[in-house]
């Protein structure tokens, strides 16, 4: 009777100083104690004031967090690229992964600012980002 697994992925703009370690750190600790409750998983990249954000887990419990997102001041323009179903998570093991920009990932976030959302190339380095943490 498992529930029905989703994963949104979405990019959204920091409106205060996205590079502050405290702002990082903050938006962190809360991510990895909600999502362990939550039973979500997922990673986040943060660059040039942006933040791209995956998010996996159950359809209820990821409405509940794009409400707490959405409200959340310390970014705007949140701006879904995909919600879809999935059939396993990839970042199982994180409540929260933090994921460093690579000159490659940060290629694919210019990109898919530009409008080119190229979903399997990005998460698959993203994915490779938070395991060889
Ligand atoms: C870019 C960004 C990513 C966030 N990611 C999460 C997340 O994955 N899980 C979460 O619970 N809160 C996340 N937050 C924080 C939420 O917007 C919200 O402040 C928080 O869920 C409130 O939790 P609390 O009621 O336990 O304080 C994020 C905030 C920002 C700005």
């Amino acid at each position: 009777m498992g529930l029905e697994l989703e994963r949104i992925v979405y990019i959204s703009r920091a409106r205060g100083d996205a590079d502050s370690l405290a702002l990082q750190v903050d938006i962190l600790a809360t991510s990895q104690r909600n999502n362990a409750r939550d039973n979500l998983t997922g990673a986040l990249m943060i660059h040039n004031g942006q933040f791209l954000q995956v998010l996996e887990g159950a359809a209820q419990d990821l409405d509940r967090l794009m409400k707490r997102l959405a409200a959340d001041p310390r970014h705007d323009t949140v701006e879904v690229l995909e919600r879809a179903p999935i059939a396993s998570r990839r970042f199982s093991g994180w409540a929260m992964a933090s994921v460093r920009v690579t000159p490659a990932l940060e290629a694919l976030l210019a990109s898919t600012l530009d409008g080119a959302w190229s979903s399997d190339e990005i998460l698959d380095r993203m994915q490779d980002a938070a395991q060889a943490a």
